[in-house]
């Protein structure tokens, strides 16, 4: 089965409506994911999906607990994600993997699966560019060194951080 993800690009503004910041972020997300896919040989459709979901249960976090860290996050997203797949007809054992990634995005070492390796690293990209920005250098090399495994994602991230020197 071929999933449209752009369908899921769509549910996912629908979702966020108003809120911008959320929209722009999973979208850099999703374009960093795919520039990492162009070396790393993962599935393209969880990979995306993933980008684009990883962060739909913040919205739900601030409301229940007035926050949007990560551990609240990973309870409110992967109901919220699943409610959208399943929507779409995705099969569940599809959307099973997806909802995994989305529940252990923040703990960057949950799982093994390369999807969800390359998800982490095109998150923390973007946070190197938005967040982290004014981090010192040592400290986003440090973030990369530790957390990187993909050489893709590894040159991505270092090309990032020297161009916001
Ligand atoms: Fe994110």
């Amino acid at each position: 089965m071929t999933i449209n993800t752009d369908l899921i690009k769509t549910k996912m503004i629908e979702y966020f409506g108003s809120d911008k910041k959320r929209i722009d972020h999973a979208l850099c997300v999703a374009h960093y994911s795919e520039e990492i896919l162009k070396d790393v040989n993962a599935r393209r459709d969880i990979v995306l999906i993933s980008s684009y979901l990883h962060d739909i249960g913040i919205p739900e976090a601030i409301k229940k607990y007035g926050s949007a860290a990560g551990k609240y996050q990973e309870i409110e997203g992967p109901p919220i994600a699943r409610k959208i797949l399943n929507d779409l007809g995705i099969k569940t054992d599809f959307v099973d993997i997806v909802c995994q990634i989305i529940s252990f995005h923040h703990t960057f070492k949950g799982l093994e699966s390369l999807e969800f390796q390359v998800l982490v690293e095109a998150d923390l990209i973007e946070n190197l560019n938005s967040d982290f920005l004014k981090l010192s250098f040592k400290k986003k090399k440090n973030i990369i060194e530790k957390n990187f495994i993909t050489k893709a994602g590894k040159k991505l991230a270092i090309s990032v951080i020297n161009n916001a020197e």
